[in-house]
């Protein structure tokens, strides 16, 4: 990339961080299958672990393109979690997420697809301002090159969404939904255990309270319980320390047949003070779903207009899902071999 010097290369295959866990109740929720919460969460803490590799400390999610839910996974499911970064620029590592699911420990059911994500981590210095990392990612295979053209690609398509970013702290407004549209809104403070690093919240913990938050609203307006379908875009504009307040805003934006997508803002100010400034925001659809775990339609009297922008969003969820699908998007581990 023009303007960035290396002074270290690695290949995608050295940032490769998986795992296996089996889904516990725990983690599920009431239709007994993996919280989205949970699930994204997962999917940071890999993601994250994969891009102080190329960064060599811990890095902030500074933002996320998608992260597609192609399945549920079931409480008593075996799921592996690969993470590896794929593109990286001067301060910024863009890192895919792929979960499958194995199946219970013992059936031999092959693997099945239950999320796939690309997002974006920033190495920071002492002040957790953005700071140069100096390294390449240098693609050795002809996999590990086809999926760092298509993260070079997300990189580009995101650039007119990241203009605005450094005005969006001030615009402190909740999501306004269209007349009729659901709202919801939810407050935490930020304690010792939403760290990890930096005495600054988590970006699993944050996705936790908004996916939630989400699914609260997302099920107001359908009228039913919800699953995550699809989140973003997502981009996270300032750190929270600990001790703020977040107070998390959502308000369903439009509907499709039995989905339904869903504004989310985050501000947050210190405990005790008015001062606020949005600190993350971003979309989540989730899809209605009737007792036996089938997409079930919206009731017409609940149905929400899509605006303009709404409807340029679903149209490019839709281009993603389908290159997902069509494997056009080969976002799978890499390897010695491929
Ligand atoms: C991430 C962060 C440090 C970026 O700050 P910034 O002022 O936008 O920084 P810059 O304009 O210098 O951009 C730095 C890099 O980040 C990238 N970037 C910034 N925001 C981004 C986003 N939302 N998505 C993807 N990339 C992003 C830029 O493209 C740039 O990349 P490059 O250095 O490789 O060219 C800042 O937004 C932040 O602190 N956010 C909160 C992070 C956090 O706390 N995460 C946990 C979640 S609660």
């Amino acid at each position: 990339m023009a303007g960035v010097r290396c002074s270290r290369a690695i290949r995608p295959l050295e940032s490769l961080v998986e795992s296996y866990v089996i889904v516990g109740s725990h983690a599920t929720n009431a239709l007994g299958v993996m919280h989205g919460g949970n699930l994204l969460r997962l999917m940071v803490d890999h993601a994250s672990a994969s891009a102080s590799r190329v960064v060599w400390s811990y890095a902030l999610l500074a933002g996320i393109d998608f992260v597609y839910f192609a399945s549920p996974a079931r409480e008593g499911e075996a799921i592996r979690v690969a993470s590896w970064a794929l593109s990286a620029g001067r301060s910024s590592v863009d890192v895919a997420v792929r979960v499958e699911s194995l199946g219970v420990p013992g059936m031999d059911v092959g693997s099945r697809l239950v999320a796939l994500g690309h997002m974006t981590f920033v190495a920071v210095d002492g002040s957790l301002r953005p700071r140069p990392h100096h390294t390449c990612i240098t693609p050795k295979t002809s996999l590990e090159e086809s999926q760092a053209e298509k993260s070079k690609a997300l990189r580009e398509a995101r650039r007119k969404r990241l203009e605005k970013r450094k005005e969006e702290p001030f615009d402190t407004s909740p999501p306004e939904p269209p007349q009729g549209g659901a709202r919801a809104i939810t407050s935490k403070i930020v304690n010792p255990s939403d760290t990890i690093a930096y005495n600054v919240v988590h970006a699993g913990s944050m996705l936790y309270l908004l996916d939630e938050l989400g699914a609260v609203t997302a099920s107001k307006q359908a009228r039913g319980p919800v699953v995550t379908g699809f989140l973003g875009p997502l981009d996270f504009y300032r750190p929270v320390p600990v001790g703020y307040v977040i107070s998390a805003h959502a308000a369903a934006l439009h509907t499709g047949r039995s989905t339904v997508e869903v504004g989310v803002k985050a501000l947050a100010g210190p405990l005790g003070e008015p001062w606020r400034e949005a600190v993350a925001k971003g979309y989540i659809t989730y899809v209605k779903l009737d007792p036996a775990g089938k997409p079930s339609t919206i009731p017409s009297d609940a149905r929400l207009e899509p605006s303009r922008e709404a409807k340029a969003r679903d149209l490019e969820r839709r281009r993603i899902i389908a290159m997902i699908e069509d494997g056009e998007l080969d976002f799978t581990p890499p390897s010695q071999a491929s």
